[in-house]
């Protein structure tokens, strides 16, 4: 539904350059939520103002719809006819909502609209139904001012819609409320995405976020792309940092000479009856350092830390035991060991999570 390649932005900046996107290939499947995180100045804004065209890019092509949105005419306020109108069809949700404060909450629906051309009872008549579908039906002739931020940006959502979109953007769009605000928020979003089959390009950098509502996502560093799947996908990625941050454990070896291993399950397979087998198998004591269960991308995943006695060399056979029932399983490195694991499994995040 929303493919970039190359997408380049390079910004002149008091006689200097600087390259804000740097070739990302983007591709977002119809009907899908996808995350795109990373920190600060990575380029997650300026990837968003491009996919929409705000920004004109550099170089690279973006594709929304079937549609060649860099081969159109114009930019920003000044955009041709025939980029408005693919505009039109690109809602986009803003983190500190962008309502005008002199137009009640109606109007502000309607705007786009407005400029859309649409009569005036078509126009009403689709924001009543826009404002009743983001549970604001009883807000029409308030003023943004006397919303919570929670509801103005129900009014952002509603707004977006108002083009019929297939694709939502939305930039930070809960990074300016609290946490139970943020969840209804996602709530709504995840069920337009459902109802209405509606494509949703998110970014965000709360990994909470990524969790709760998106199918796939990608990390964004310093203008690339540096990781993106499924979130499942991503989970079964040994080294990913996407997926050590979706799902963090904790736990530290209790001594030198020994073995950390993280194990990875999904939905029922249980690591417990296979914790004890490798255990009676192998005759060595195995510790728990730590466990989670949690619920990523709606699908149940559980993680488990343990610990085998012996250095990692030690202990190829009992990892591939785990191998073999299915379970995913990657070397934790010892802060004070850097031998400890071999080199294609020293991934810097896990070094990082390890030495916590
Ligand atoms: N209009 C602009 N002119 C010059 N430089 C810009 C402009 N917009 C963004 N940049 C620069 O491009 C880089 C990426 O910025 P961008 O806003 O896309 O980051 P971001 O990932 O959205 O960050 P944040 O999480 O803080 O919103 C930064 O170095 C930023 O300073
Ligand atoms: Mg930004």
């Amino acid at each position: 539904m929303i493919t970039t390649t190359g997408l380049t932005k390079v910004y002149p900046s008091r006689g200097r350059e600087v390259t804000a996107l740097d070739g990302v290939d983007l591709h977002v499947r119809e009907g899908e939520v996808y995350g795109v995180i990373g920190q600060s100045g990575a380029g997650k804004s300026s990837l968003i103002r491009c996919v929409n065209l705000l920004e004109r890019p550099t170089a690279g092509t973006v594709t929304v719809d079937g549609q060649d949105l860099t081969a159109l005419a114009g930019r920003g306020r000044r955009a041709g006819k025939e980029l408005r109108q693919a505009r039109s069809r690109i809602g986009m949700v803003f983190q500190h909502f962008n309502l005008l404060s002199s137009r009640t909450v109606k109007d502000n629906i309607e705007l786009p609209l407005e400029i859309l051309g649409v009569s005036g009872q078509e126009r009403s008549r689709k924001a009543l139904e826009l404002l009743d579908l983001v549970g604001l039906a009883d807000k029409a002739k308030s003023y943004p001012a006397q919303l919570s931020g929670g509801q103005k940006q129900r009014v952002g959502i509603a707004r977006a819609l108002a083009g019929d979109p297939k694709v939502l953007l939305s930039d930070e769009a809960t990074s300016a409320l609290d946490p139970e605000t943020t969840r209804s928020i996602l709530q709504l979003l995840r069920d337009l995405n459902r109802q209405l089959g509606l494509t949703v390009l998110l970014i965000t950098h709360e990994m909470d976020v990524v969790k709760t509502i998106c199918d796939s996502a990608a990390l964004m560093k310093k203008g690339r792309i540096v990781e993106s799947g499924t979130v499942s996908e991503l989970l079964a990625t040994p080294g990913s940092e996407l997926a050590q941050e979706l799902f963090p454990v904790g736990g530290q070896a209790s001594g030198p000479g020994r073995t950390v291993i993280d194990v990875t399950f999904h939905g029922e397979a249980a690591t417990q009856p296979v914790i004890s087998q490798l255990s009676r198998t192998y005759n060595i004591d195995i510790s728990i350092l730590g466990a989670a269960m949690d619920t990523v991308g709606g699908r149940q995943i559980g993680r488990m830390r343990i610990e085998l006695p012996g250095r990692y060399e030690e202990n190829v056979v009992p990892v591939g035991f785990l191998r073999e029932q299915g379970l995913q399983v990657e070397a934790v490195e010892a802060p004070d060991e850097p031998a400890n694991v071999p080199a294609q499994a020293a991934a810097p995040a896990l070094v990082k999570e390890g030495a916590k």
